[in-house]
């Protein structure tokens, strides 16, 4: 069989573009409402996506008054989605630096029990400085320090997931024997940021572990995904910079000894699509002229940790010199790089810029037909730039449902896309292996030690 094309559903608001809430075609239903979620993942199920994704960020946006966000806590949400659902594979936004291991663990372990093998989990370390407010106040955690507890937390959160074997539970009510001492270990963990005496209080979940995403895109943020992630989602605006990622990352985890087949490499795609390319772009100019500056503003003066953009005028040309150096950046620096990037390359004023970000927060952007999705698709998928794509519909329902009725029967007639599910898990929708256990190593036997507890 030809190499298969990966599609993730970035649910993200009525829609990625920044004014789609605003729009006649996008959902009517509150975002508290869980019904908006369950219909949205139900839509990209019948499609045969591969996975659905919820972002998170642990602070309310300054531009409340004008644009909603997405509300509900997403490891929540993912929960009612799995019982709303039966094949989609199911990813959720956490952060390792204001959550502790253990809560952790549990949580996308119960998500991979009740969904019978579709959880997945985005780590992040969290770039938003007002998160740390409201956790402790005592300053947002710099940039190397939050990876460096980021490593320290992947590695309890995997030994807890690997705390029981498969064959634990052999759940015998004639003999009374419900779990296989030899076969539940603590993990025992003594760290510089974690002390955790496992086991997970859980049986090992159907996937062996939850499937891991991650995001970063900084040198140490690629390294970190190199080491951990089974999926990478990036940003990018143009197809070079997602060749240069798609091959660094792709030598990173050969580095790390890991088979680069293993690590897919989603970029986010943001299409507007019209029967012709001149509807798709009459409806961008709609949705762009539902936009507010002052939003566009305050999202960008977030990106970069909080730098004051105010005294920019709207309509003349930026330079680099008018935006902080990425490394003093402590925010998503990745994502920095990609708008200065942007600037140096077309020199746009500070209106067209916001205009950009409107669309899909520095995802790559375009409004054309069907056949013109397609295309791009396929030229990045063969070209050395993607495994697959996070598509990020700027209206929703209804671009996906123009994705899912016209581009992805394209992509099947050209044989890159599946026309039936044929796995039941999302490890097996992504084509990974069965993660490695330490109960396959005969020299790693840790007796459990006898506990006591109760409730
Ligand atoms: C598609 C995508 C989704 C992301 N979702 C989140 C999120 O939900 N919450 C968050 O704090 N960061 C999110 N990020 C940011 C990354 O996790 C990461 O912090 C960011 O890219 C900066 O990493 P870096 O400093 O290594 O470049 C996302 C990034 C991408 C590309």
């Amino acid at each position: 069989m030809k190499r298969q094309l990966h599609l993730n559903l970035f649910i993200h608001g009525r829609g990625h573009h920044e004014a789609s809430w605003r729009h006649p075609t996008s959902s009517t239903l509150p975002l508290t409402d869980i019904r908006y979620y369950q219909d949205v993942a139900q839509r990209a199920e019948t499609a045969l996506f591969d996975s659905i994704f919820l972002a998170d960020q642990l602070a309310l946006g300054g531009d409340v008054t004008q644009a909603p966000r997405t509300w509900l806590e997403p490891i929540t949400v993912l929960a009612a989605l799995a019982v709303a659902t039966s094949r989609i594979g199911l990813i959720a936004t956490a952060s390792t630096t204001y959550t502790e291991p253990f809560n952790l663990a549990r949580q996308f372990a119960s998500i991979d029990h009740i969904s019978n093998g579709r959880a997945a989990w985005n780590i992040v370390t969290s770039w938003l400085a007002t998160a740390a407010e409201n956790y402790g106040g005592a300053g947002q955690v710099n940039h190397a320090d939050r990876y460096a507890r980021g490593e320290e937390f992947m590695a309890v959160v995997k030994e807890l997931w690997d705390s029981w074997a498969a064959d634990a539970v052999i759940d015998d009510r004639a003999s009374g024997s419900y779990a296989r001492r030899e076969r539940i270990r603590p993990i025992n963990h003594r760290g510089d940021f974690y002390g955790v005496a496992g086991p997970l209080n859980m049986p090992r979940c159907p996937q062996g572990r939850p499937v891991l995403v991650q995001a970063g895109s900084s040198d140490t943020g690629r390294r970190f995904a190199a080491r951990y992630a089974d999926a990478v989602f990036t940003a990018h605006m143009a197809k070079a910079t997602a060749k240069e990622f798609y091959t660094d990352l792709k030598a990173l985890a050969t580095a790390e000894g890991r088979n680069p087949a293993h690590v897919l490499i989603l970029p986010g795609l943001s299409p507007m699509i019209g029967s012709t390319e001149a509807e798709a772009q009459r409806l961008a100019r709609e949705v762009n002229d539902l936009t507010d500056p002052v939003v566009g503003r305050k999202r960008l003066s977030g990106r970069f940790g909080g730098h004051d953009f105010s005294h920019l005028p709207l309509d003349r040309s930026l330079v680099p010199e008018d935006f902080p150096d990425p490394s003093s950046v402590q925010a998503a620096r990745s994502r920095t790089e990609v708008i200065l990037n942007l600037v140096r390359r077309d020199r746009p004023t500070l209106r067209q810029l916001l205009g950009y970000l409107a669309g899909a927060r520095g995802h790559y952007v375009m409004s054309g037909t069907p056949e013109q999705v397609a295309d791009l698709v396929e030229d990045w998928f063969f070209d050395g730039a993607a495994d697959g794509f996070n598509i990020m519909p700027p209206l929703l329902p209804a671009q996906l449902d123009l994705f899912s009725a016209e581009v992805i029967p394209l992509l099947q007639r050209r044989g890159l896309f599946r026309t039936e599910y044929t796995g039941t898990t999302l490890r097996e929708h992504y084509g990974l292996p069965w993660p490695a256990s330490a109960f396959d190593d005969p020299t790693k036997s840790v007796e459990l030690q006898d506990f006591v507890a109760g409730v």
